[in-house]
């Protein structure tokens, strides 16, 4: 069957479809029901389907007889360290640990966050969480305390796993004062705090009182077996930016998602059982979990951790380093790493040291990736680049090719052709679909297939408002996109206040909501404005309140300093710049699109509904004096 053949039948036939898809993974007892309807009416899939997602990733394929095979490879430039681990291995550190959780006192659907660096112990204590039924939060390492007060907030988790420490290229990042500093904020106690001691050579960090050591844990524990939970059986909650300042807990399904990874696995990434497939993300991201943990493992794929980055770790040759040392047939990583490779190594000296013979594959995501990085990639790597879309709450790709059968054809810009299971329209504003070429919002023709969100954590309203009120009986993913003649996507960006820099999900009105807590801020509009490696970066517009007295210079560095504190240094936030008033329409909403064309020099058209005219010419001159003084 072919790519087109997969797609027909994934929609005009999906309850066959999607059950041959979950006769891939080995069920406790295989679903009557593929299609049903929650208490919302919203779709469920193989709602009366067992399962263990722990299962599916280790003890399967010792079953199998495949206990010796390396599961986990760890490559650690930062540290100098590498290690490898079977699936035998994996399991005996996975069980124990979950033995050691049990013993804490956490049981079946309860939550643990878990945050930590790009270390095996944090797949192992994803798959620990996973084995008994405790639905796991991970929070990306470079998240500031008040995002992990607002993820333990809203899921309460009975125990936080954490380490003593990351690294950042060469800077040592203590976790500990920060988790003490949540632990503190937030509004209830966690029960349970699990540290990895990392002994690193320089180790200063200070355990503070009442903590667990996750080794003592283990090493004392009894190993535990895998719970069989059902297909609805949250695995994961990974929150994600969204319109409004406080992120969304993206809730994961555990069969429904199985089975879409498994799928994706055999047709997206075309990759056979048994070689080694690389998703170079942090595990805090939607790609972590689906492409560095869940996907690779179900399928018996080699996974390999990188604690790393594309350059200085120690060049940029280390993803060419990586590939060559464990034969990586496919990898996954963000078009901002290989614009960053590019920029330190145009000619791409660096990856002529290494034998990229089992390299087959590159996919991209994340971002939208620039033509000129493409054509850089090809020449010097000389595999295909594989672009394709997705989001957090899709859990895998949208758009792409399916490249199981070597029959595709890749369009340079665009982001592939709709995924079986995921009827994509673009619609106008008033919802009628948009005819080729013309700009518009990408929609998804409900329901949606298995493995996407089974909504948003205890917020069902949250995630109705989100996505299912604007079209009905439409997903609307907060894209804007442009179909061409031969089916392929074009994606032109998102059409909301999330914004993308250097591969990680980011609210602007978050930021806004920082921003204004500033004492001297009247009023603000964060945008995301282009830049080079990044993709994005954020941009601030700041009007001070009357009477202030404030220098500009450190007002700036304020604001810079408090969104750092705040969010993290991830968002990036540099510049802050201080105006007399925004442009705003008539009835006094803030024109941040014009705001953000401004900035990045573009040609604009003056909105219809502007307030007055000449803060153009204002902005532009404010912009140009801000931009001579950098
Ligand atoms: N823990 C703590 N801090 C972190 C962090 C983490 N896990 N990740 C990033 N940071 C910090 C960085 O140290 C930096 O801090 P600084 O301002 O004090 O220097 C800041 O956040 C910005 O980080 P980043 O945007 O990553 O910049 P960088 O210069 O360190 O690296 C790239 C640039 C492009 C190499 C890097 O962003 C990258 O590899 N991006 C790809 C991301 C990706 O793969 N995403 C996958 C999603 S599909
Ligand atoms: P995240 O939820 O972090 O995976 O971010 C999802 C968002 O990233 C999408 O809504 C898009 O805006 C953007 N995105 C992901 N993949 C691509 C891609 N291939 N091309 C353009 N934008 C992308």
């Amino acid at each position: 069957m072919n790519a087109d053949d997969l797609f027909k039948q994934s929609i005009e036939n999906k309850e066959q479809f999607w059950k041959e898809q979950a006769q891939e993974i080995s069920w406790f007892e295989f679903p009557n029901q593929i299609i049903s309807k929650d208490e919302n009416n919203y779709t469920q899939w193989f709602a009366d389907g067992k399962l263990n997602m722990s299962y599916l990733c280790i003890d399967k394929h010792i079953e199998d007889g495949f206990g010796e095979e390396i599961a986990i490879i760890y490559d650690s430039p930062v540290t100098n360290q590498k290690k490898k681990y079977t699936f035998n291995q994996a399991k005996e550190e996975i069980s124990k640990l979950a033995g050691g959780l049990i013993s804490l006192g956490l049981k079946n659907s309860d939550t643990a966050v878990i945050y930590m660096p790009m270390i095996p112990q944090t797949l192992f204590a994803m798959l620990a969480c996973a084995r008994i039924g405790v639905i796991h939060n991970v929070v990306f390492g470079g998240f500031a305390p008040h995002e992990l007060v607002v993820r333990i907030d809203d899921c309460k988790p009975k125990a936080l796993i954490t380490a003593t420490a990351g690294i950042e290229i060469a800077k040592r990042i203590p976790y500990l004062p920060l988790v003490e500093k949540a632990i503190e904020l937030a509004q209830d106690k966690v029960e349970n705090i699990i540290v990895f001691n990392r002994k690193l050579a320089d180790n200063q960090d200070e355990m503070f009182e009442g903590i667990i050591d996750y080794e003592e844990l283990v090493s004392k524990s009894e190993p535990s077996d895998c719970v069989s939970v059902e297909s609805n059986h949250p695995l994961y909650l990974l929150y994600t930016s969204g319109t409004t300042g406080k992120p969304k807990g993206i809730t994961r399904d555990t069969g429904g998602y199985a089975t879409a990874l498994k799928f994706s696995m055999k047709y997206i990434y075309g990759i056979e059982q048994g070689e080694a497939f690389w998703a170079a993300s942090d595990f805090g991201w939607a790609v972590g979990h689906s492409y560095s943990v869940y996907g690779p493992l179900i399928n018996r794929n080699t996974t390999i951790i990188f604690e790393g980055k594309p350059i200085m770790t120690p060049d940029a040759g280390t993803f060419w380093r990586i590939i060559s040392e464990y034969k990586v047939s496919a990898m996954f990583t963000a078009p901002t790493a290989i614009r960053a490779i590019k920029k330190e190594d145009p000619n791409g000296e660096l990856i002529k040291k290494y034998d990229l013979r089992h390299f087959k594959k590159q996919f991209l995501a994340g971002e939208r990736c620039d033509v000129a990085t493409l054509d850089w990639f090809e020449k010097h790597i000389g595999v295909p680049a594989i672009d394709h879309w997705w989001q957090t709450e899709s859990g895998s790709p949208m758009l792409g090719l399916m490249t199981f059968n070597d029959d595709y054809k890749i369009k340079r810009a665009a982001a592939g052709k709709p995924i079986p299971g995921y009827d994509i329209k673009i619609f106008d504003e008033n919802g009628y679909e948009l005819d080729e070429h013309k700009e518009g919002y990408l929609v998804i023709k409900l329901p949606l297939p298995p493995g996407a969100l089974l909504g948003v954590w205890n917020d069902y309203e949250r995630f109705e408002k989100s996505y299912l009120s604007q079209y009905k009986g439409y997903y609307f993913s907060g894209d804007g996109a442009i179909k061409d003649e031969d089916g392929y996507i074009f994606i032109t960006g998102r059409v909301d206040d999330v914004i993308n820099v250097a591969g990680h999900r980011l609210s602007t009105s978050e930021m806004e909501e920082i921003v204004s807590s500033h004492p001297a801020v009247a009023e603000c509009a964060v945008v995301g404005i282009d830049d080079d490696l990044r993709g994005q970066v954020p941009f601030a517009t700041v009007v001070l309140k009357n009477g202030s007295e404030i220098s500009e210079e450190n007002i700036e560095k304020e604001i810079i300093l408090k969104v750092r504190e705040k969010i993290g240094a991830v968002a990036f936030l540099k510049s802050v710049m201080i105006v007399k008033r925004l442009p705003k329409t008539r009835s006094g909403k803030i024109l941040r699109k014009l705001i953000r064309t401004i900035i990045d020099g573009k040609e604009f058209q003056i909105p219809s509904t502007i307030d007055d005219e000449k803060i153009i010419d204002e902005i532009q001159e404010k912009f140009k004096t801000y931009k001579d003084k950098k």
